[in-house]
């Protein structure tokens, strides 16, 4: 087991500094940058079905849901197609309404889920087309789907999922800006942009993990902490969610992940000088209104962890800590943002001596409904 953790000390932190390459595994031999084309075949046989969707249903649980969400805004975004995001134990039991022209991709990092299983088959039985985004080649979902592409993030052990999640998102953007071309949604300009920058992100996480002893420091300063909620806007609010539900899997402290402007409508009765804040506040992407949502922390004295864009002066001067990312386009920057919460939640696990890879009362694959 030594061997196979390569010199970590966990295999969810070999797995959080397996991401560049991970998404260059990922994206490698689809997208060719140079020419301005991504090539997938499972979407290429499909292009038709899947460009012309009136509507696409994602369903999924977990971490995979939280891609699901970031794949919401995606779609829309750059694709404008409607997107449903749902957990997959919920659709399946509510007597859904599905046309036979919509598109359901079920994302799944073990393909065995089985609520997500007995969605995709409930899906299927009433028409729809079903596409998996699988990381385990071969498994029960990739093989039920009508058509899919993997993620080839390679085997993650940790129970925590870290490099599933990032490579979902880069699927599915691939995916989404694919559909965006079809059908005329997007220019070749911007099409060829998406891409060079996504070319660009493996580097830049190498980047954020450079910041692995600051995080070390922060996780110190909060580990003690009951509670801590997180915060983030548009793209960055599943990333919150995502933090918090790391947080939550193995450290066991009790988070919460916020749209930033719903704060007002609730948690902020929570926040006092015992509650860290971890607030992603990226230039792009309703920077002001974020900071605006920080100084209310701060005039009630929590504790502010800011996620910024590097080079970021006004968060700095409210935050008590800030943990830089290198600037990105909005669409993309929750595969840096996510890195620091993944870090911090692996921090704080380990500094409270608890089991990062196998958390108690969690399983990596949920073959129960
Ligand atoms: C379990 C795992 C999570 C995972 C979820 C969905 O709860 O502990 O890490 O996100 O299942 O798993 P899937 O394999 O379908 O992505």
């Amino acid at each position: 087991e030594q061997i196979e953790k390569g010199g970590y000390e966990h295999f969810m932190l070999k797995e959080i500094y397996e991401q560049p390459n991970a998404i260059i595994d990922t994206y490698r031999g689809r997208m060719l940058v140079n020419e301005g084309i991504v090539r997938m075949a499972g979407v290429d046989d499909n292009i038709e079905r899947l460009a012309n969707a009136k509507r696409i249903l994602i369903v999924a649980c977990g971490t995979s849901w939280h891609a699901g969400l970031v794949a919401e805004y995606i779609f829309e975004d750059f694709a404008r197609i409607p997107v449903e995001v749902e957990y997959a134990s919920e659709f399946r039991y509510r007597n859904p309404i599905i046309y036979e022209n919509d598109v359901v991709i079920a994302i799944s990092q073990s393909g065995e889920t089985a609520d997500t299983m007995a969605a995709i088959k409930l899906a299927k039985e009433k028409g729809a087309f079903v596409f998996g985004v699988c990381n385990v080649v071969g498994s029960s979902i990739s093989r039920e789907s009508h058509a899919g592409a993997y993620t080839h993030a390679g085997p993650e052990i940790g129970v925590a999922s870290t490099k599933a999640f990032t490579t979902q998102i880069t699927v599915l953007t691939m995916i989404a800006l694919k559909l965006a071309k079809h059908r005329g949604t997007i220019s070749d300009s911007d099409f060829r942009y998406h891409l060079q920058e996504l070319d660009r992100i493996p580097a830049k996480i190498s980047k954020v993990l450079e910041a692995n002893d600051h995080i070390k420091l922060i996780a110190d300063k909060y580990k003690e902490a009951p509670n801590c909620l997180y915060l983030g806007r548009g793209y960055n609010f599943p990333v919150a969610l995502e933090g918090a539900l790391k947080l939550k899997e193995i450290s066991y402290i009790h988070a919460e992940g916020y749209p930033a402007a719903e704060m007002k409508h609730g948690p902020i009765a929570l926040i006092d000088e015992q509650m860290p804040v971890v607030v992603i506040a990226t230039k792009k992407g309703h920077y002001e209104k974020v900071v605006s949502n920080i100084q209310e922390i701060k005039s009630r004295k929590g504790k502010i962890i800011g996620i910024v864009t590097e080079g970021d002066e006004a968060v700095r001067d409210l935050a008590d800590y800030v943990i830089e990312i290198p600037e990105t386009i909005e669409s993309l920057t929750p595969l840096l943002t996510t890195i620091p919460l993944q870090l911090l939640s692996y921090h704080i696990a380990v500094m409270l001596g608890k089991n990062v890879d196998q958390p108690r009362n969690l399983a990596k694959s949920v073959t129960v409904e």
